[in-house]
């Protein structure tokens, strides 16, 4: 049977937070830092065989977090969240057939029924992976460079691809290994290779804490989550 390793890239700056530090580290629930929410919910999942962090070399931050069960700390960042994967993977040392679902740190909303929905479609023998997405309700529009617009996109086939994002190990590497610097996640990188990769509906509230503005949306959705099913769940 393969094994279902979770892997969380966290060794990005998150300049766009303006916060001084990486965004990962911002309180979030009272004391708990936005990692470590994210770490302790998908952990409280009980759906992982592992849970491994990428953090970058120098982070002086991970070794204070409090993780509610046992997990990896790679401290093997790189320059981009692709390198930061790929590195992660390969000090993994998974078998090419365990699936690794990769998720960021930036995303601590993540719902278990997401991610079980996630795990069910690996079940499809035909598919390579599987992400997690929303279905594009705003109507899209190419703009160029003097902000001017070319064109419409049929929203009718756009997803936003959320995380986790789930692949076989082996298939993973080899994507990321020869992964141009476009690509921003691990689908970008498997798509190249015309690897079969299922969308299955995510949850609207699991955002990617990116501006300063977020973070209130988060901690209310975060609230709201807890209400519902109990803190981690
Ligand atoms: O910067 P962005 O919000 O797209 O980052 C998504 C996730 O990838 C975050 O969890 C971030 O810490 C991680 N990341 C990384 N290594 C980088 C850049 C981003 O692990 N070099």
């Amino acid at each position: 049977m393969p094994k279902r390793l979770l892997l969380i890239p966290a060794a990005g700056v998150g300049e766009r937070m303006k916060i001084g530090y990486p965004k990962q580290y911002l309180p979030l629930m009272g004391e708990y830092s936005m990692l470590e929410v994210t770490v302790n919910r998908l952990s409280a999942m009980e759906l992982f065989d592992q849970v491994a962090v990428v953090v970058s070399e120098s982070d002086a931050y991970i070794d204070k977090c409090r993780f509610d069960s046992e997990v990896s700390i790679f401290r093997c960042g790189g320059a981009t969240r692709a390198q930061s994967v790929l590195n992660g993977l390969k000090a993994l040392k998974a078998e090419d057939e365990d699936w690794v679902f990769v998720h960021d740190a930036a995303r601590p909303c993540i719902d278990k029924d997401s991610v079980v929905r996630l795990i069910e479609s690996l079940e499809d023998s035909r598919i390579d992976g599987a992400i997690l997405a929303l279905k594009v309700t705003d109507t899209i529009k190419w703009v160029n460079e003097d902000y001017l617009i070319e064109k419409t996109i049929d929203r009718s086939h756009c997803y936003r691809a959320l995380t986790p994002q789930v692949f076989r190990s082996g298939q993973l590497i080899a994507a990321l290994t020869s992964a141009d610097t476009l690509v921003t996640d691990e689908a970008g990188a498997m798509e190249r290779s015309r690897a079969k990769i299922k969308v299955v509906e995510g949850s609207s509230i699991n955002i990617k804490v990116t501006y300063p503005n977020d973070i209130d949306i988060v901690r209310q959705n975060l609230k709201a989550l807890n209400k519902k099913r109990g803190i981690y769940k």
